[in-house]
């Protein structure tokens, strides 16, 4: 069995070769946060994927997050170590469906997460990620009609705070809606210091219960920045590790625990490693859709 100490060199080496960049998101598993050039949530990820002198971008996050990187930087090979990492948000929506839902509203402004399909964005007016999403709104005109794709949690966490009136598709993830307000009480009850930070893809009754709402990027400034020095996290494992690298003094509790990503750690060193030897599996967009799904992101960026 090949060691962390066999296969990081060899990454290494293979990276310089290949004049490659290697992308993580907060959910991976500790070893490829700790060998990324970079780590962030899907909006840094996006932008560093959109501004980069790499020729190659090893993607270690779900498969979305790699599509955007080949529509942003079509010049690129963009390479998703584990082709079976998908997100079955994203797969809540498709384009039909959308078509469909678009014809029977009010010529809606269609506002996407960026946890879509490339073909949904090509479909989709503006994009948006958790980090953005109260600012994607508000840039919209009051008298538009508003459909936002596919997450109904942050579009009612997004509909509250902006006093808009959303339309939401009925989609949702996996992991954050099966969080329950009686996990928030048992943790408070066990850990009675700590503050609660929960991901707006959270239900309702959940994100009403937590003392900061935010997403990835936003838990941990607010854990670095925080004077406290306890936290329960309701959002994916993986963000707990970059926190605790960061805030080595302060302590982290999952909220419950089914918070794990499955499609997230299927990216492990091994598919890094064959990722970058074989430059495959390769992630491309027909160039029609990406054009069109490229204005969308290029709208959110411009934000
Ligand atoms: P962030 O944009 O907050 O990193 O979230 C990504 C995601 O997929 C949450 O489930």
């Amino acid at each position: 069995m090949e060691t962390f100490d066999d296969l990081v060199p060899e990454i290494n080496e293979l990276r310089r070769q290949r004049k490659a960049i290697i992308l993580s998101h907060y959910y991976q598993r500790p070893e490829i946060q700790d060998i990324a050039d970079f780590v962030g949530d899907s909006l840094e990820l996006s932008r560093k994927a959109a501004s980069n002198d790499a020729e190659v971008i090893v993607f270690c996050g779900v498969h979305f997050m790699a599509e955007s990187a080949a529509i942003l930087s079509p010049d690129k090979i963009v390479l998703l170590p584990d082709l079976r990492a998908t997100c079955p948000l994203a797969d809540m929506a498709g384009a039909a469906s959308l078509r469909s839902r678009k014809a029977e509203l009010d010529s809606p402004v269609v506002v996407s997460y960026v946890n879509t399909t490339a073909d949904v964005k090509a479909e989709s007016d503006i994009c948006c990620t958790s980090a953005n999403a109260i600012r994607v709104i508000e840039s919209i005109p009051p008298e538009r009609q508003i459909l936002f794709v596919p997450d109904r949690n942050l579009g009612a966490y997004v509909a509250k705070q902006t006093g808009r009136e959303l339309v939401l598709w009925p989609g949702f993830c996996c992991i954050h809606d099966e969080l329950e307000p009686g996990e928030v009480f048992e943790a408070r009850r066990r850990y009675p210091e700590a503050l609660v930070l929960v991901h707006p893809e959270c239900r309702p009754e959940v994100v009403a219960l937590a003392d900061k709402v935010a997403s990835t990027s936003g838990m941990l400034r607010f854990v670095e920045e925080s004077d406290a020095r306890e936290f329960i996290i309701g959002t994916e494992e993986g963000l707990t590790y970059q926190m605790s690298k960061r805030c080595p003094g302060k302590k982290f509790y999952l909220l419950s625990n089914g918070l794990v990503c499955d499609t997230m750690k299927l990216i492990t060193l091994p598919k890094v490693r064959d990722a970058l030897k074989n430059l495959e599996p390769r992630i491309t967009v027909p160039e029609h859709t990406r054009r069109r799904a490229l204005r969308a992101l290029e709208r959110m960026l411009a934000i």
